[in-house]
């Protein structure tokens, strides 16, 4: 199985999660450093450098995971840019075009590569990392909540089109993870905004990732999973709400 942007945060998590589950895991990641010392710490792992935004990359990507393994059973399509924050009106064509290639048109060129190959076994899943920003709007984000819209659209349209060869395809999406570096101080703060009360951490998406490419979820395609600690489904925000949890009952 492939995870893409696994040298780092969710992917890599991910990765280490499906090694403890039996499955044998490629890490890819744009930052060579970053696959090759995350592979060689999840047994049976290899690293394997490539930019997802380029088609020659990605396919010796699969060109080398063909050969190595014979097949792919299951892609996570994970690597994206969460650094991309800009106003609109500050945004230009080639801060659109990095955003839109790495997030959307990396997931669709590896998605390709992997489906051409599952086809021919009936079977394998396909899963993308999706965000909060398909459905609900981040300040400052037009690109990144763009692609992510892009990428439900396209879990839903991929589903449709893989369902009758007996391929899968999901979306997962995160909520507020801390996958960058903040203070212990400022990720208890930015958690209080949570529901659940605390920011998420990558382990917090490998069991529902998991999961989704299990044969438990075998009737389970076109889905976007919410795994956000209840981020999306509140109005107002933890701090900010007229029915404070201050005033719930003390049970
Ligand atoms: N962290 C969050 O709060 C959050 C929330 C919602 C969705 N997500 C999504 O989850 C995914 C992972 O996010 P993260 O927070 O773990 O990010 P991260 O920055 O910690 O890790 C992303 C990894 O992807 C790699 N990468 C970047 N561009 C690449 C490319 N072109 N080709 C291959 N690898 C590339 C990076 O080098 C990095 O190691 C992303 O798709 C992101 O949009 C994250």
């Amino acid at each position: 199985m492939v995870v893409t942007g696994a040298g780092h945060g969710i992917g890599r998590a991910v990765a280490e999660r499906f090694a403890a589950e039996g499955a044998r895991v490629v890490v890819n990641d744009l930052d060579p450093e970053r696959a090759t010392q995350v592979a060689a710490a999840i047994p049976g792992a290899i690293g394997i450098p490539a930019d997802v935004a380029s088609k020659a990359a990605v396919d010796t990507l699969f060109d080398r995971v063909e050969a190595e393994f014979g097949r792919i059973d299951v892609l996570v399509n994970n690597a994206g840019n969460i650094y991309a924050a800009r106003h609109f009106l500050e945004g230009d064509e080639a801060w659109w075009d990095q955003v839109l290639n790495v997030n959307l048109k990396g997931a669709y060129l590896c998605s390709d590569r992997a489906a051409r190959s599952m086809v021919r076994r009936r079977s394998g899943v396909i899963l993308h990392m999706s965000s909060g920003g398909a459905t609900r709007a981040h300040r400052g984000n037009v690109a990144y909540d763009a692609s992510k819209g892009g990428i439900e659209a396209m879990t839903r349209a991929m589903a449709l089109d893989l369902a009758p060869y007996g391929i899968r395809v999901n979306a997962i999406v995160p909520g507020l993870i801390r996958t960058y570096d903040i203070s212990d101080e400022q990720a208890a703060e930015r958690g209080e905004v949570v529901p659940m009360g605390r920011l998420g951490t990558p382990e917090d998406l490998a069991g529902p990732t998991v999961f989704l490419a299990t044969d438990d979820a075998r009737y389970i395609t076109g889905a976007c999973l919410v795994v956000d600690g209840g981020v999306l489904v509140q109005q107002r925000s933890v701090p900010l709400d007229t029915f404070p949890v201050s005033r719930f009952p003390k049970v």
